[in-house]
């Protein structure tokens, strides 16, 4: 019997067990708990006991985790279908030499940064200024992983924000660049065009709209420009110094690449040194993750959870509810990279899979999504496992009252959807408000939870630099270590491309002209509709 078969049977045997009995055992939440780097990780209200752990913990060995582990961080070429290594690790590593193929990554790493931090510390102190003076406003220009990381790491660390403000436009819709940058002086903005390639239409159509604004008002516009790119052929191209491009090597996978030049507007917001404490904090995270034995190693046990609820109990979705509203954009980053690195058909081999691929990653910050769609969470008839993230304390030592308030709901929630409410309890309950016979029946039937629900929570201090680092760290070695026992490439990205040709395709189309290569009745009556209602 393969460990898959195992673990399913073994899901099957004790699906009618309630996940709180196993608190029976008075060692339960520390046994199925992990203290690593700054963090609590509970997973003890999740139906995982020991056997399923076990077995769980035998899927990771025998899926050669910890092979693929070390060819990742020694820069192996583990993208199989890119043929590239994968080394977002290396922009934040902490020892003094990588060796690939004979060179020192890390030579180019720490010269990049040094740039960057040269840079921010210029515009930050007015030594590098626009044709009207300091810069007050830096828009980055970039979209997917050129800018859900910035965007969702500078909103996370607002607290440190010392520099000039922070704006990201992604959309190619003009609604966005325009409603961005009219507010703005572009005597006085930076924009950052931050684009691996330096070809995705969005980026290129937001760039040429800001260059014309820019234009408006300033003699020289590029000299405004910075760029953030893999491609210094095609920056040049558009115009951009190269003392103001900063570059990474394609071992750096959009998704991945907040640690580098990606995170310049972060680093322009809170500055080099608490920019250092996040890579500082990844590091961390990284260490822990190569030497913590599986059993207690955070990413590894994460992971695990997550096989465990969507392959094994074939939940589809997962919600990341994290109580502090600064990582408001974290469920949207993650969506990113986990969705663009595991939702995919095909083993790296090319054969189909022969389970699930990655889960549907959705999320909001707590408590506002309890006043929206934790109804269902509770009382749907589907069940969405849930991953719980609190920060100890604040940043408002005079709010801590209310910070006090988010944790209790915090707590609460994944209690009630642990314990549930009973047909019993809930009677009573419609009987103390006076309800008798078929009323209080009918009535009691609502307030009933199923509870039984699964949940993680992660407990971290505060949300600092450091710590904002471990928990981003976390997540990314979370998504290799599924992608590694799925059997899958979790580096590449092929999926995005043909919606991409059939954009590029229907354009002249849309205007009017030839309807190209075959399209089906209902896009070709889009297109016409689309048309006529824009005739007036
Ligand atoms: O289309 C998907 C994608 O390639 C992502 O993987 C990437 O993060 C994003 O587009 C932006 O790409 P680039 O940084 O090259 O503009």
């Amino acid at each position: 019997m393969t460990i898959w078969n195992a673990l399913s049977r073994h899901a099957t045997a004790t699906a009618s067990r309630p996940i709180l009995t196993l608190f029976d055992d008075p060692k339960r939440a520390a046994d199925f708990s992990i203290e690593a780097c700054n963090f609590l990780f509970d997973y003890s209200k999740t139906a995982i006991d020991s056997e399923a752990r076990a077995l769980l913990l035998q899927l990771a060995e025998d899926s050669g985790v910890a092979a693929r582990r070390e060819a990742m961080f020694a820069g192996q070429p583990i993208n199989e279908t890119e043929d590239r290594a994968v080394l977002h690790t290396a922009l934040r590593a902490t020892q003094d030499q990588l060796i690939v193929d004979g060179r020192d990554v890390l030579e180019g790493v720490r010269a990049t940064r040094a740039r960057m931090a040269a840079f921010a510390r210029d515009l930050r102190e007015g030594r590098f200024q626009g044709q009207g003076g300091a810069i007050s406003d830096v828009v980055n220009i970039g979209i997917g992983g050129s800018d859900l990381g910035p965007a969702m790491a500078t909103l996370a660390l607002a607290p440190y924000h010392t520099g000039p403000r922070c704006h990201f436009v992604s959309n190619v819709d003009g609604a966005h660049v325009h409603d961005v940058l009219a507010p703005l002086n572009p005597e006085t903005t930076l924009i950052i065009v931050a684009s691996k390639t330096f070809t995705t239409a969005e980026t290129m159509a937001n760039a040429a709209s800001a260059r014309a604004w820019m234009a408006r008002r300033v003699a020289d516009p590029v000299a405004q420009f910075a760029a953030v790119s893999s491609a210094p052929e095609r920056t040049a191209a558009f115009g951009i110094a190269p003392e103001r491009v900063f570059g990474f090597e394609d071992w750096v996978g959009g998704r991945y690449s907040l640690w580098g030049p990606v995170g310049l507007p972060l680093m322009l917001a809170i500055g080099p040194t608490h920019f250092e404490a996040m890579l500082a904090g990844a590091a961390e995270m990284d260490a822990h993750f190569r030497t913590a034995p599986f059993a207690r190693n955070l990413p590894v046990m994460l992971a695990l959870v997550g096989i465990w609820h969507n392959q094994i109990q074939g939940h589809a979705t997962r919600a990341v509810l994290p109580y502090d509203q600064r990582l408001s954009r974290l469920p949207a980053y993650l969506q990113q990279l986990e969705m663009e690195s595991n939702g995919k058909r095909v083993a790296m081999d090319g054969s189909d899979l022969t389970r699930n691929s990655g889960p549907v990653v959705w999320g909001e910050p707590g408590t506002n999504g309890q006043h929206a769609f934790y109804q269902l969470i509770h009382q749907g008839t589907r069940i969405v496992p849930c991953e719980f993230m609190l920060a100890a304390e604040g940043h408002e030592p005079e709010l801590d009252h209310q910070h006090r308030a988010l944790a209790a709901n915090c707590l609460a929630q994944s209690e009630a959807l642990l314990r549930g409410r009973n047909l019993e309890a809930a009677r009573a309950l419609m009987a103390a408000r006076g309800l008798t016979g078929a009323e209080l029946e009918r009535q009691a039937r609502h307030r009933v939870f199923p509870g039984n629900r699964p949940s993680t929570t992660l407990l971290y201090p505060r949300l600092t630099p450091f710590v904002l680092g471990g928990i981003l760290a976390l997540y990314e070695h979370r998504v290799f270590v599924e992608g590694v026992i799925l059997g899958i490439n979790s580096f590449d990205q092929w999926g995005v491309e043909l919606g991409k040709e059939l954009a590029l395709n229907l354009a002249p189309l849309l205007e009017g002209g030839d309807a190209g290569t075959e399209h089906d009745g209902s896009t070709l009556a889009l297109a016409t509709l689309f048309r006529r209602l824009r005739e007036h």
